[in-house]
């Protein structure tokens, strides 16, 4: 049987904000293996990038309320260290990967330096060890000069090629666990495949646990094995990501699979967007969240919360939070 790499339960995230205490996660539970790829998948501000700093540990204590039954890293409860204790296994035993390469790399260092000092902090081995390691990883993710990129300023570099280089800084430790928030974002399509690319490698060649957050599905269905569907904080299907394609079960992870375009031979077919837009957390509807939106909303679903069942069997089960899944 596979080792669990990262396994999340009962995650809830709150948020101090001027208009008072949002809940922004809402009680996510979901496990990854190692060499496994899982997506969450949902809206921009559905609570994506919550998650992902949460498990991290990431939000500071002064804005936002954690809790969670357990956040395990290979079997080790992470969620219970203290500051110093998390920095330790930060970047060595899980690692991620901003949106923003350009705001999360240190602009008055070099490339080489940043990811050096990464190999440093969590090896005992020396400047020549590190600066070995740098490059090997460099190299890995797709730089066929890694000396010079070694020696370069984050500025001196594309958008493309700042994101490989955090993805060597997240991996030269090769940690068990990257999660990557929206790593293709504002990137073009070539620079966006080869990023994917790079990602995929880690995890057939390391085993590497891989939880990518997106928004857009089709990079999901690029890169991934499994799927979670997120709405106002909740995962309202889980799945295999094949098996989303073929026949979503909840109605909004049937709408997102029908926003994606449909590029082929035969005429394309019609892009339906989802109506509406997503609630505000401070003013979450009743009951199924997704109610007002739902073109298949019955009145239980504006008083009662539908909680996540087991549907389908074998390759194709998933847990559906639908009264009435597709
Ligand atoms: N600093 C903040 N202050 C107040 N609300 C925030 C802050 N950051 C995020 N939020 C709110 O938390 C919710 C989840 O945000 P986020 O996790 O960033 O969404 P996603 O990554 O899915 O786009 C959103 O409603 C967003 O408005
Ligand atoms: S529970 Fe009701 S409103 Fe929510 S998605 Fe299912 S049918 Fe639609
Ligand atoms: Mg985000």
């Amino acid at each position: 049987m596979t080792a669990e790499a990262l396994k999340v339960s009962k995650l809830s995230v709150w948020l101090k904000t001027e208009s008072g205490r949002i809940k922004v996660v809402d009680n996510i539970s979901f496990s990854i293996k190692a060499g496994e790829s899982v997506g969450l998948v949902g809206e921009s501000g559905c609570g994506k990038t919550m998650t992902a700093y949460a498990i991290l540990g990431l939000l500071p204590a002064a804005q936002a309320t954690v809790q969670c039954a357990a956040i395990k890293v290979c079997g080790k409860e992470i969620s219970t260290l203290s500051a110093a204790q998390r920095r330790r296994i930060l970047g060595r035993d899980i690692a991620m990967v901003f949106q923003q390469p350009g705001t999360a790399l240190d602009p008055v260092f070099t490339i080489g330096q940043q990811v050096t000092a990464v190999h440093r902090r969590h090896t005992s081995g020396n400047r020549r060890a590190a600066r070995h390691a740098t490059l090997d990883s460099l190299r890995q993710v797709g730089f066929h000069q890694p000396e010079k990129i070694f020696s370069a300023y984050p500025h001196q570099l594309s958008g493309g090629m700042r994101q490989l280089a955090m993805i060597a800084m997240a991996t030269v430790c090769r940690p068990a666990v990257v999660i990557a928030d929206e790593p293709t974002t504002a990137l073009d399509s070539s620079t966006r495949a080869l990023i994917l690319q790079q990602i995929e490698r880690l995890r057939t060649d390391y085993q590497t646990a891989v939880l990518m957050v997106s928004h857009d599905l089709s990079v999901i269905r690029r890169s991934c094995q499994k799927v979670m569907v997120m709405y106002c904080g909740r995962v309202l299907e889980s799945t295999n990501c094949k098996k989303l394609f073929a026949h979503a079960r909840h109605p909004y992870s049937a709408g997102l699979v029908a926003c994606i375009p449909q590029i082929g031979p035969s005429r394309p077919s019609e892009i339906k967007a989802i109506p509406g837009q997503l609630p505000s957390p401070s003013a979450l509807p009743n009951g199924c969240h997704f109610a007002p939106r739902c073109s298949y909303s019955e009145p239980q679903c504006e008083h009662s919360t539908p909680q996540l069942v087991h549907q389908g069997s074998g390759d194709g089960a998933g847990i559906v939070a639908c009264f009435r899944p597709l």
